[in-house]
């Protein structure tokens, strides 16, 4: 087996020495792609922009797309500030004519002037053009010069020297044709100081966008000169980064690859560090449409911490292979502390990579990590989606969808996270799947995306759920919905708090087949005082038959934990009252999770029989809320945790608009307090992270703190119970929080017993334990035989409430040992239950 870093045969990585009195460094890279198999990745010193619109073929870099500003950054081999000299040698040729004068040549000195990761720099950064432009001139920037018009595009060679000396500044560029004669050359001179990304560019001098333009192949890339530097670590691939959860002995990884080329024996293998070595522990075959490899291992030990490592290794052409690895770590499962937990979501591209956040994240050191939907948005990377066919649609989203793991890929490598796909990551702004139905793209935009279905293709759907949860605990029913699209709602027991991570997008009915009236957008009610129960038709679906069986299943499930936390993506409440902008205000909005609301009211309700917290995204407004079924606050509680950067904006403000309120908390904050929601339910809102009317600024990550974005860290400490939340703003430090970087309203903790709601109404059921602690406990109707309450209780006493026939069935042990003690037809109120004693 060769290096782990497969380029150091194919870069003369060599030490030469300038004229200078000081010796300098100078640094020389060159790759001509020769023995590179086809495939869609470049290689880890690089990264393509679009995704698609690069490959590697027939020993070439060809950029076959025919849109503006598509880019090959080079990652490793910065140009870094100071006197020296730089020299870049390329070799191109036309692949497309087009019908747009498009360009071809490089950016130079590439970087984003708010964040210097190299990231940012790749989709942010602003350099120095030059090149070829097809209209037949040499540019630098504005500065051109004009070259015969007989010029073969089949073959040439674009040259840039860069001197720069105390005596000045300068670059000269040279267009040579195929017999390396020179056509043409310009100086640019008196220029300020290049530093940053090398990037080579085709279509990059266009201002505005256009499509159909010309496409280009390079080859012989060289590049040399002391004002070169090299950055082993931000080498990228092909391993981009892990993923994992670790749930009852069970270890769940998926390794995210590049698209490497696909192979006969394209094997990913997972180890982990014992003594001095790796223990291998399992092989998978690479999926090549996903490019994942999902591990499983069983009899996981929770109590160990240790290192992994994947490997990958690709054959080349002249039959040696390039081998990659990665390396992360498993966390000991923690069982004698509370469990941290990092909740985010929706992540719109301006924000990328999110330093701020990412950092805060280290610092904060969760136990566990919970993205609840969009980690991407259809115009994240600053190009289009492509939705058709499905192999173009797949590597669309596969160059977005890495962005996000290129951002978070460090906090994950060493803490589980639980990863949902929401509307927006499979190209639907909104989506109600519908169990899973095809619909037709011109059907879904005649009813302005209310139709239920999914307009992509089922592969892609297909790829976007196995590279997002296919490391999630095993699902609790695999069995595919229409067109053989894959679920993947399961639970997770983890740091003695019991998850359940389900879908409320994909079984979730359409708007259209409720909606009555004729003008306007199916999902919206613009107008207040419609009768709202004409939209709870019967038989539509929120989170559908097979996931309420599922939870019915994993409400009465104790073993190994103490509280119930549900995962899903949006709420199941409508508040905000404006949507978009300041000036969107909206009576009610069916995408959130309040309609339909039958089984909204039926989902609440069960969870508050089992005193399970919400925990969810989606809506871009931080938000912590008491449910209401029948009264207000007789139902649990939810955190509707900070965009990660807010793109379309959702502001609740119902004090602006009059809305009447009752019950304001104590902190007597603006728009809080007890109302009637968009869709009718009451709702108390304790805590709401408004943005500001305006929030502009030319500072990306300012527009984000401005926007309300951030992140969430909810503490549970499964001992006391208590559900300890901040949410916290995008640009806060987190070893310095001070107020003000908290949203208005939060730190604030509420406890497991809360989640019953205090307005709740029906029999008290008080029990007294004697011999077991901490015992479960069940309570069925004797008459329905209905699950109505199950909690593990703390200590040996407990009372809580029920809304049943009178008479109840009660089952009350030790999950763990499977030592049960039933009671038949209890009468609370009768002489002997209160309280109710258990003798073990
Ligand atoms: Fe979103």
């Amino acid at each position: 087996m060769k290096n782990y870093c497969f380029l150091t045969f194919l870069l003369g990585l060599t030490l030469l020495f300038s004229n200078c009195s000081r010796r300098k460094e100078a640094i020389k890279y060159s790759n001509n792609f020769d023995i590179l198999p086809d495939r869609v990745w470049a290689g880890e010193d690089f990264w393509t922009i679009p995704l698609e619109d690069w490959q590697i073929n027939e020993g070439r870099l060809e950029c076959t797309g025919n849109s503006s500003n598509m880019r090959t950054n080079l990652i490793t081999y910065p140009i870094k500030p100071g006197n020296g000299t730089f020299a870049l040698n390329v070799t191109c040729g036309m692949l497309h004519k087009g019908d747009q004068e498009g360009t071809v040549g490089f950016s130079i000195g590439v970087k984003d002037d708010e964040d210097p990761d190299v990231k940012a720099a790749c989709y942010f950064g602003k350099g120095l053009n030059l090149g070829v432009r097809t209209n037949g001139v040499l540019f630098i920037e504005d500065q051109t010069v004009s070259f015969p018009a007989d010029f073969s595009w089949e073959k040439f060679h674009i040259q840039v020297e860069g001197n720069f000396s105390l005596k000045g500044k300068a670059i000269t560029l040279r267009l040579m044709n195929e017999q390396q004669e020179e056509v043409a050359w310009l100086v640019k001179e008196s220029i300020d100081e290049i530093e940053g990304l090398i990037v080579l560019g085709v279509n990059h001098h266009v201002a505005s966008p256009f499509s159909n333009g010309p496409s280009f192949w390079l080859d012989d890339l060289e590049i040399s000169g002391t004002k070169i530097s090299y950055e082993e670590e931000n080498r990228f691939g092909a391993i981009l980064w892990a993923m994992y959860t670790n749930s009852r002995n069970v270890l769940k990884l998926t390794a995210q690859l590049a698209p490497v080329s696909a192979q006969v024996n394209g094997e990913v293998h997972l180890e982990i560090e014992e003594g001095d070595g790796w223990k291998k522990l399992a092989t998978e075959k690479l999926r090549v449409d996903s490019y994942t490899a999902t591990f499983r291992v069983g009899n996981w030990d929770p109590d160990l911490e240790v290192n992994y490592r994947i490997s990958y290794s690709e054959n080349l052409k002249d039959g040696e292979t390039s081998d990659y690895e990665y390396i992360g770590t498993i966390r000991k499962e923690p069982v004698d502390k509370p469990l941290v937990f990092g909740g985010m979501t929706c992540q719109y591209g301006y924000g990328f990579p999110y330093t701020p956040v990412v950092i805060n994240l280290l610092k904060e050191d969760p136990d566990i990590l919970y993205f609840s939907g969009d980690q991407i948005y259809e115009g994240n990377g600053g190009y289009s989606i492509i939705r058709f066919p499905a192999e173009r649609a797949i590597l669309n989203y596969l160059g977005k969808w890495y962005m996000f793991g290129w951002a978070f890929g460090d906090v994950m490598k060493g803490r589980p996270t639980i990863c949902t796909p929401d509307d927006h990551d499979v190209f639907q702004g909104n989506l109600w799947g519908d169990g899973g139905r095809k619909i037709e793209l011109e059907d879904w935009q005649e009813y302005a995306g209310t139709s239920g279905g999914y307009i992509e293709p089922a592969e892609m759907i297909n790829v976007v759920h196995a590279t997002q949860s296919s490391h999630l605990p095993d699902p609790y029913d695999p069995t595919p919905v229409e067109q053989g699209i894959t679920i993947w709602y399961t639970d997770m027991v983890y740091g003695k708090i019991s998850f359940a991570i389900i879908s409320d997008r994909i079984f979730k009915s359409g708007p259209k087949e409720a909606a009555f009236w004729e003008e306007g957008r199916k999902d919206w009610i613009t107008e207040q005082g419609i009768d709202l129960s004409r939209l709870d038709k019967p038989g539509l679906k929120l989170i559908g038959d097979r996931q309420f069986e599922f939870l019915t299943h994993w409400m009465k499930d104790w073993k190994g934990a103490n509280m119930k936390v549900l995962l899903s993506q949006t709420l199941f409440a409508n508040i905000p009252t404006h949507h978009g902008s300041i000036d969107g205000i909206l009576a009610g909005d069916m995408d959130s999770g309040g309609w339909p609301q039958t089984p909204r009211n039926k989902l609440v309700d069960l969870l508050r029989r089992c005193y399970a917290f919400h925990v969810c995204g989606d809506q871009h407004l931080p938000l912590f809320v008491q449910y209401g079924i029948d009264e207000f606050r007789d139902a649990g509680w939810a955190l509707c945790t900070p965009a990660i950067t807010v793109g379309y904006q959702r502001r609740f403000l119902p004090d602006r608009l009059g809305i009447p309120y009752k019950n304001r908390p104590d902190h007597d904050l603006d728009n809080t307090g007890e109302y009637i929601g968009g869709m009718g339910h009451k709702n108390y809102v304790y805590a709401v992270g408004n943005l500001p009317d305006n929030t502009r600024s030319e500072l990306r990550y300012e527009r984000a703190q401005l926007s309300s974005s951030g992140y969430s860290i909810i503490t549970f400490d499964p001992e006391s119970r208590d559900i300890s939340c901040n949410a916290i703003r995008f640009l806060a430090d987190a070893d310095r929080l001070r107020p003000e970087d908290s949203f208005p309203g939060w730190p604030v903790t509420v406890n497991q017993f809360d989640n019953a709601g205090i307005n709740r109404t029906g029999d008290k059921i008080t029990i007294q334990s004697n011999g077991v602690l901490n015992p479960a406990l069940l309570v069925y109707d004797a008459k329905t035989e209905e699950l109505l309450l199950s909690v593990r209780m703390k200590g040996d006493k407990f009372s809580g409430i029920v809304d049943g026939s009178g008479r109840y069935n009660l089952k009350i042990g030790n999950p763990e040992t499977e030592r049960w003690k039933t009671i038949s037809e209890l009468i609370p109120g009768e002489p002997g239950t209160n309280p109710v004693v258990v003798r073990f």
